[in-house]
């Protein structure tokens, strides 16, 4: 590495909490599907921030919607209304077809404002009993970091030592409809099933066609929330506006974050229709930054983007050619097992019997053949460039996939 880049690494070792192991890039600026290091090195970035990024780095119009904004109100707190929140709340209901949104920040904060208002609808609207309400979640779920979400955690790296815990949480097997069935005939206080339309983190771990829709189904039954966590799968990345529509699901709640901003800014949502939204009222949930006009702004034209540019569609064609290359290097590859995912949401396993760091030496490799990836648990390596990638771009990253695999046989 360039001595430039080793100066900035330094001090965030320092200075920095050592909560992450980044790949040793530094970068300092971004463009569409490209990032630049400070030595001026071009990448292909492959990660787009954990799907923040699928309009692209530094959108123009999101950055104009921004600065236009920046430069006349940036919060109010919600003890008074602004001109933009309410714009904002009704554009994005209509976009994804509900009656109210609850603005927040982050994804765990959107998840943790989906259980709670899913735990007060149980007992307000269902009937539970005080303190009695579950929630079903699936094994190698992912939905962030707090305190309570890390509390049905299965990820021993994730909850090791940040106990006592949350209860309150059923933890079944993901793609097992059959498991969600036996929970809910045996619990009869069971507010909700919480579930990943395609599990990121874990590596884009993708379903059976029809499973969401057979979950939502037993939900209804049961009269159980439906909440998809589309904070990592919405907005386009999958190939569709939202991964439930592959199934035609449209959840009790949803929760979005990432995208919702284009990566410019920290916000999320959690949508419902009003029988269950008007369960929580003045003072009992909120945030200071939560719906705030910049992030109105900034939510509406990273939306806006979305549908002008195609970009659902460009993912979806874009995900089967790549699927299809990966497939193809797989074939000849004693490395690389096989590909998973949907749209542009996919994950290359890797066979790291020979050597336990294989998935992390390959994306060392692929940084210094110009693309940019993350391993995710070891031997996974998930491959997700913003949604503006063209053809011809995004055929050039394949070659620098197969050249790098290619280097490790
Ligand atoms: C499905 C899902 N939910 C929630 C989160 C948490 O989002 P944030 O990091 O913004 O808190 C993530 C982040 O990766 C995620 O993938």
């Amino acid at each position: 590495m360039e001595n430039k880049s080793n100066e900035f690494i330094a001090l965030e070792e320092k200075y920095g909490a050592h909560n992450y192991h980044p790949l040793p890039v530094v970068l300092e600026r971004g463009e569409g599907v490209y990032v630049w290091d400070v030595d001026g090195k071009r990448y292909f970035d492959f990660l787009s921030a954990y799907s923040a990024v699928n309009q692209g780095h530094c959108h123009p119009k999101i950055v104009e919607a921004l600065t236009e904004q920046a430069q006349k109100l940036t919060l109010t707190s919600r003890a008074f209304y602004n001109n933009k929140l309410g714009v904002y709340e009704k554009f994005v209901t209509e976009f994804f077809g509900y009656d109210k949104v609850l603005p927040m920040n982050t994804g765990a904060e959107a998840v943790e404002t989906a259980i709670k208002l899913c735990r007060k609808w149980a007992y307000e609207k269902k009937g539970l009993a005080e303190n009695s309400a579950k929630i079903i979640v699936c094994e190698q779920n992912f939905h962030g970091r707090t305190t309570t979400i890390v509390s049905f955690s299965v990820d021993k790296e994730a909850y090791n030592h940040y106990g006592p815990f949350t209860p309150g949480f059923l933890v079944i097997p993901f793609n097992d409809v059959v498991a969600l069935q036996k929970v809910l005939a045996e619990n009869a206080d069971i507010a909700g099933f919480l579930v990943e339309p395609i599990q990121g983190e874990a590596g884009a771990r993708t379903p059976d066609d029809g499973y969401l829709k057979a979950c939502y189904d037993v939900c209804k039954q049961h009269n159980v929330l439906f909440i998809a966590d589309e904070v990592q799968t919405g907005i386009a990345r999958t190939g569709k506006l939202l991964a439930c529509d592959y199934d035609a699901v449209h959840p009790d709640i949803l929760i979005l974050g990432k995208a919702l901003s284009g990566g410019l800014y920290p916000v999320s949502a959690v949508l419902a229709n009003d029988e269950i939204m008007h369960v929580i009222r003045p003072g009992q949930h909120g945030s200071t930054f939560g719906g705030n006009p910049l992030a109105a702004a900034v939510g509406i034209a990273a939306l806006e983007i979305v549908k002008q540019q195609n970009l659902a569609e460009n993912a979806f064609n874009l995900g089967v050619y790549f699927r299809k290359a990966m497939s193809e290097i797989c074939e000849n590859s004693t490395i690389a097992s096989y590909v998973r995912g949907k749209g542009l949401l996919n994950a290359l396993i890797i066979n790291n019997q020979k050597e336990k760091d294989l998935a992390w030496e390959i994306c060392l490799e692929l940084a210094k053949n110009g693309l940019l990836a993350k391993p995710t648990h070891t031997n996974i390596i998930r491959f997700a460039p913003p949604l503006v990638i063209t053809q011809t771009q995004l055929e050039a990253c394949v070659e620098i996939i197969r050249k790098t695999i290619h280097s490790f046989e």
